[in-house]
C-alpha cells in the first residue's frame, strides 16, 4: 500500500486527478469505479478543469458508482446520481449513458443484483475512487461481524446516518438503507485510490495504514488484501495518525 502525504486535501485531489489522467491516456475506454461524499468534491472538480483544458479526455470512458441511497429517485438533490451529474457527469465529455449508478426507486435487491452486473460488464473496473467513513466503512459497507462479498441492499448505521445528516434538512431525512457494492467488486479493481481527509478520519485511516491486521469492524482494511492501493491523506490526518 502507497500512503501519499499532502499538504492539504486539494494537493491529494490534483495528485489523485493525475493518476486518473494518466489512466485515461494509456486507455481511453477505462472503467472508472466511482465515488460520492464530501472528499472526492475537489478531486472531481479537477477532473473538469483537466478536461476542458485538453488534457484528460472521457468521451470513451465508462463508469460505475459505489452506492445509492434507496428511496430517492434519481432528480432527488441527494440522490448519489444527482451528485454525479452535478459535480462531474455535467462538466466533462463523458458519455452519460456509459455512466451507472445503481437505482434508489427499485426494489433494493433487484437493484444490488443490476449493480453487481454491472460491476463486472466488460470486465471490472480499472481504477477506483474510495472514501471513507469515521467508522471504517468503504461504500455503504459498515463495520459488522460479517461484511458481504457482493453487491447488497444495506442498511446504514446511526453514525452513517448522523454523518450524512448534514446534506439532508433533518436527520429524519437521511434514507436508512442504501445499495452498495460489495467487497469483492471493490476488490476486483486493478487499482485502487482511497482519499481521506481531516483528523475525523483518524482511527479508521489508523486501522487501514497501521499493522497488518484485518478486521470486519473496520471493512477499509480490508483493503491490505489488494496490491494497488494507494492512500492519499492529508498533513492534519497524517500528523493525526502519526504517519509521515
Ligand atoms: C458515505 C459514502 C461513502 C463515503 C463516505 C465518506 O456514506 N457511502 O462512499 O466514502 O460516506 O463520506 P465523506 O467523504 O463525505 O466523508
Amino acid at each position: 500500500m502507497k500512503i501519499i502525504v499532502s499538504q492539504t486535501h486539494e494537493d491529494s485531489c490534483k495528485k489523485a486527478a493525475v493518476m486518473f489522467r494518466e489512466l485515461l491516456r494509456e486507455k481511453p475506454t477505462a472503467k472508472l469505479g466511482l465515488a460520492t461524499g464530501g472528499t472526492p468534491l475537489p478531486l472531481y472538480a479537477e477532473l473538469a478543469r483537466m478536461n476542458k483544458a485538453g488534457e484528460v479526455d472521457f468521451s470513451r470512458a465508462c463508469s460505475v458508482n459505489l452506492d445509492e441511497y434507496c428511496g430517492l429517485a434519481p432528480t432527488h438533490d441527494q440522490s448519489y446520481r444527482y451528485f454525479m451529474d452535478t459535480n462531474l457527469f455535467n462538466h466533462i465529455n463523458i458519455d452519460k449513458s456509459h455512466t451507472f449508478v445503481a437505482s434508489g426507486t427499485k426494489p433494493p435487491e433487484e437493484a444490488a443484483a443490476e449493480l453487481e452486473e454491472k460491476v463486472y460488464e466488460g470486465g471490472a473496473p480499472d481504477l477506483q475512487l474510495l472514501g471513507i467513513g469515521a467508522n471504517g466503512h468503504i461504500a455503504f459497507n459498515e463495520p459488522a461481524t460479517a461484511l458481504v462479498a457482493e453487491s447488497h441492499p444495506a442498511p446504514l448505521t446511526e453514525s452513517t446516518i448522523d454523518a450524512n445528516a448534514r446534506f439532508f434538512a433533518t436527520r429524519a431525512d437521511v434514507p436508512s438503507l442504501s445499495v452498495t457494492m460489495g467487497m469483492k467488486g471493490i476488490l476486483s479493481a486493478a487499482k485502487i485510490i482511497m482519499l481521506a481527509e481531516g483528523k475525523g478520519k483518524k482511527e479508521a485511516i489508523e486501522g487501514l495504514v497501521k499493522g497488518g491486521s484485518i478486521t470486519t469492524q473496520n471493512p477499509s482494511t480490508f483493503l491490505k488484501l489488494h496490491r494497488d492501493v494507494t492512500v492519499f491523506i492529508d498533513k492534519e490526518l497524517a500528523d493525526a495518525v502519526g504517519v509521515k
